[in-house]
């Protein structure tokens, strides 16, 4: 089966990252029948550099035609002082937008070689696996109306307004039920019910949609103030947790923390799989990173996963995806580590050399015949 894979590299250590994705999901090719094809589009501050758009029409026609994309990372300091609409991350929202990726999966895994290299103690965290489910493409990241105005008095007023409509919770809640139940069938629906009455709605729905279809999952609800709090205090006690746009946002990068770097963790942004145009774009959590691109010093893993998710997620290739994991772990075993994940007595190794680790794993894994170049 032929797949369409487009790569948006992006900025920073995007296309350095990406590169090693690439090199291990063309391994399969090699090793396992698949048919991966590549394609390369523009998106974010090289986007508006070369095409004068952070997410041009070259590269959403691109997009919607994809199986499924690979996004490394958008924005860097060259491009801070623009206007806010041609702005890089304006390319990350707009693609979300464009192909309705509403449903954004960040787990949040510690790999047991990796435990000591979270802040917090190693028994807090040791064997943590959790799941954020980040409603994507609603919230107040997109709520109308918005916008800054000057007043008869000549003062500024700035606003943005917090939007759900019951259909947007109920979807993301189905994704994230769906997911509780092949996991821990265990739920935490994070809102501010106390105070935001669209958050009140949002829980109430969320209720709703686990009494009618549901009833076998434990539904929880929390405050974000308060699991932002538990997240540090007893990470495990969770299974999936699903929330808002901004509060996932918030919550995803203190999740992230907890398993030790942000480098190592991957997502997925889905949308309805019956879509006509492609509704699935794999990304790390972490950034484009400025201070490191072009060095060879970027963690390129959580990209890797992000590709792992995709066989996963969007080909049905669980078992690939077990093996590709499982070569990562062993390379953690080994004592291989970039610099973000470095511990004393590890060998350093660079971007590409951790590519080549994660690709030797899996040759010796599969009696693997190549080497990808
Ligand atoms: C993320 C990022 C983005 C977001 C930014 C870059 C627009 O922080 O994917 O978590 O806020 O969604
Ligand atoms: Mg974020």
């Amino acid at each position: 089966m032929t797949k369409n894979i487009l790569v948006l590299a992006g900025d920073g250590i995007g296309p350095e990252v990406t590169n090693e994705a690439v090199r291990v999901l063309k391994w399969f090719n090699e090793n396992k029948n698949t048919d991966f094809r590549f394609s390369e589009a523009n998106l974010g501050g090289i986007a508006y550099d070369l095409e004068g758009d952070p997410f041009p029409q070259t590269t959403i026609d691109a997009a919607r035609k994809a199986d499924a994309i690979l996004l490394g990372a958008v924005g860097g300091p060259k491009w801070e002082s623009l206007d806010i609409s041609v702005r890089p991350e304006k390319g990350l929202l707009g693609i979300r937008k464009e192909l309705g990726l509403f449903a954004n999966l960040r787990p949040a895994m510690v790999f047991e070689e990796l435990a000591e290299a979270s802040s917090l103690k190693k028994e807090i965290v040791s064997g943590l696996d959790i799941m954020i489910v980040r409603e994507l493409t609603g919230g107040i990241y997109f709520g109308e109306p918005k916008g800054v105005d000057t007043l008869p008095d000549g003062s500024r007023k700035g606003y943005n307004t917090l939007v759900y409509h019951d259909w947007e919770v109920q979807r993301i809640a189905r994704v994230a039920f769906d997911l509780a139940s092949k996991r821990g069938k265990k739920l935490c629906s994070v809102d501010k019910a106390n105070v935001l009455v669209s958050t009140e709605m949002w829980r109430e729905e969320v209720a709703k949609i686990q009494a009618a279809e549901y009833p076998d999952i434990e539904l929880s609800n929390m405050y974000v103030d308060n699991a932002s709090m538990q997240l540090v205090r007893d990470p495990k006690q969770f299974d999936v947790i699903v929330t808002t746009n901004m509060f996932g946002d918030i919550l995803s990068d203190c999740a992230a923390m907890l398993t030790g770097s942000l480098g190592m963790l991957p997502s997925a942004s889905l949308g309805d799989a019956n879509s006509d145009v492609c509704s699935a774009l794999y990304e790390p959590v972490h950034g484009s990173a400025p201070d490191i691109a072009g060095q060879n010093k970027a963690n390129p893993i959580a990209t890797i996963l992000s590709a792992s998710m995709m066989l996963r997620y969007s080909f049905d290739l669980g078992k690939e995806a077990d093996i590709l994991e499982k070569a990562i772990a062993n390379v953690l075993a080994s004592g291989v580590r970039t610099g973000d994940i470095m511990q004393e007595g590890a060998t350093l190794v660079g971007t590409k050399e951790m590519g080549d680790a994660i690709i030797a794993q899996l040759d010796k894994l599969v009696g693997g015949k190549s080497q990808a170049a």
